[in-house]
């Protein structure tokens, strides 16, 4: 079982939220410090966790396809968890990891360590946004993964304010394109575009999207950015932080973005029974058109949470792979 010890502390078991019978590179306890910035592992829950739910299944997916990852990098990292994931199912011997807090990132490099067996794993880690503090230390990298935030900052929110991790600053200097920024996928393509020099040809970005958004239109992403993209994983969530999530998304349609989707929990239930992650993602066009009729908008789904009831969505993991510029 996993516990949760103290708001500052949490006790995972890999046996649970890795579904590993006994682990060889991290330890069967993981102990996770976390500052009031961090990203809070949903230790009773491994279903509600995006490391358990989501990440964990890409990078065993990659790894039955004999794709393992002795360079990994994560961006966003929060309490190191997705980096020990790694090292354990990947196999990851040079991990980077970056977030945007010092804080998050000082405690996410003590979990990393301390819940470390493995003696051949060098951590790079680096405070500041998406691989910037990373780019000229890191290069030739097999996997990169990354679960950023989709939502815009209010003019009224404080990333210094608590727990941010599903929103971000909205003013970029770079250029992004329109349909990325309409999907609310902004930090998702610059990710994608910052990776690019940092991996080896070969190597790709997984990125975790809970976007809300047609497939067609996360698929768009990966060649924009100039990889071959396709869906590795397909998986759906209930809602976490639903008011704050549904709220963002509901606002930002009403704007003229979007629109945004979730759908109710028993027809996303039904809709992937019986389907691992990775089978799910080798038809996760056809689950889409099947979802088709049940599509809520943000609008009327904030008007459900707000009634006490619960709303899910779908969670792609999209698999750039960087291939030789001849080849595209
Ligand atoms: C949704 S959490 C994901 C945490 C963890 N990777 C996981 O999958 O559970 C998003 C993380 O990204 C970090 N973050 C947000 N904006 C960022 C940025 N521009 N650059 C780097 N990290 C960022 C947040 O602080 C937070 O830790």
């Amino acid at each position: 079982m996993s516990t949760q010890v103290s708001k500052a502390e949490v006790v995972v078991s890999p046996g649970e939220f890795f579904q590993i019978g006994e682990t060889r590179r991290i330890r069967s306890a993981i102990r996770l410090e976390l500052t009031e910035h961090s990203y809070l592992p949903k230790s009773d829950d491994p279903r509600a966790d995006w490391v358990a739910s989501v990440a964990v299944p890409a990078f065993k997916t990659l790894s039955q396809m004999g794709f393992l990852a002795p360079r990994f990098c994560t961006i966003g990292t929060g309490a190191g968890l997705d980096a020990l994931a790694a090292v354990e199912i990947l196999k990851a011997r040079t991990v980077g990891f970056t977030d945007i807090h010092d804080d998050v990132l000082e405690h996410a490099r003590r979990n990393i360590q301390s819940n470390l067996l493995a003696q051949d794993v060098e951590l790079v880690g680096g405070v500041g946004d998406l691989l910037s503090p990373l780019v000229g230390t890191l290069s030739e990298v097999d996997v990169i993964y990354e679960n950023l935030p989709n939502i815009p900052m209010a003019e009224t929110d404080d990333l210094a304010d608590g727990q941010t991790s599903s929103t971000f600053i909205r003013e970029r200097s770079e250029e992004i394109p329109g349909f990325a920024e309409k999907n609310l996928v902004t930090l998702h393509y610059l990710a994608l575009q910052q990776a690019y020099p940092v991996l080896r040809v070969g190597g790709r970005v997984l990125s975790s999207i809970g976007a809300r958004i047609p497939i067609s239109e996360i698929l768009a992403l990966s060649g924009a950015a100039g990889y071959n993209g396709s869906v590795l994983t397909y998986t759906w969530k209930v809602q976490s932080e639903p008011h704050e999530v549904v709220g963002g998304f509901a606002r930002w349609e009403r704007e003229g973005l979007g629109p945004f989707h979730f759908y109710p929990v028993s027809v996303l239930r039904e809709a992937f029974d019986g389907l691992s992650p990775a089978a799910a993602g080798a038809r996760a066009l056809q689950i889409e058109s099947e979802l088709a009729p049940y599509e809520i908008a943000a609008v009327d789904a904030l008007a459900l949470v707000e009634s006490g009831e619960k709303v899910g969505h779908t969670v792609t993991v999209l698999d750039s792979v960087k291939v030789p510029d001849h080849a595209l």
